[in-house]
């Protein structure tokens, strides 16, 4: 079976990626090859920071890959945090408290629409690509849940009308951005 590096470490990433392209392709992270480099994720776009990733890995360990970034669009905010969601709240990338700079800031507004956006660049045979999901949903007033990571007991989604963290991952995989952007790149492949 090809063998195909997904640039991250993330265990719920892993394994929502190895679901989807699984009997295709053998998903492996960074730390399998080695790669404990903090990649700086420098850009001002989802795309252009998922490109970074994704050349890193092909560039300095030669391995096809492929790389994602994700952002929490809130229209109330202006698209903010967007392509800034990890660091929102600090360069400590603490997803409590983002989500808590997050809900302050959305104190008091009525508009809480918001969508999740991924963008997934592949380097495959020496070719870029790019895919792109995304799910619509709204900021809730306080967290609830437990399950999945970062906003999602604060992310309702239209689909669902539960957060993210009160699904199992199944039922948030088959509406997510991420779930989305990587069956896009597996139809392709
Ligand atoms: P990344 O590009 O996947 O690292 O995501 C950027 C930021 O968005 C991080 O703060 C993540 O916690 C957050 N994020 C990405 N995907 C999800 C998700 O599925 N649920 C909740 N937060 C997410």
């Amino acid at each position: 079976m090809k063998e195909i590096v997904f640039a991250t470490n993330n265990s719920h990433k892993l394994e929502e990626a190895r679901a989807i392209l699984a009997g295709r392709f053998r998903v492996r992270s960074l730390a399998e090859i080695g790669c404990h480099d903090d990649i700086p994720e420098t850009a001002d776009t989802l795309e252009g920071n998922a490109l970074i990733k994704a050349r890193w890995v092909k560039e300095r360990y030669g391995y096809d890959c492929f790389a994602d970034d994700t952002g929490l669009m809130v229209d109330a905010l202006g698209g903010a945090p967007g392509v800034y969601s990890a660091r929102y709240a600090g360069p400590e990338c603490d997803a409590v408290a983002n989500m808590r700079l997050l809900l302050d800031n959305m104190e008091g507004k009525t508009d809480r629409r918001a969508r999740f956006v991924t963008v997934i660049a592949l380097i495959l045979d020496g070719e870029e690509r790019m895919f792109r999901g995304s799910v619509e949903g709204r900021i809730a007033d306080a967290p609830s849940g437990t399950a999945g990571f970062g906003y999602d007991p604060v992310f309702v989604a239209d689909e669902s009308g539960m957060a993210f963290a009160e699904m199992t991952p199944e039922a948030k995989n088959a509406i997510s951005h991420r779930g989305r952007a990587l069956r896009a790149m597996a139809a392709e492949l």
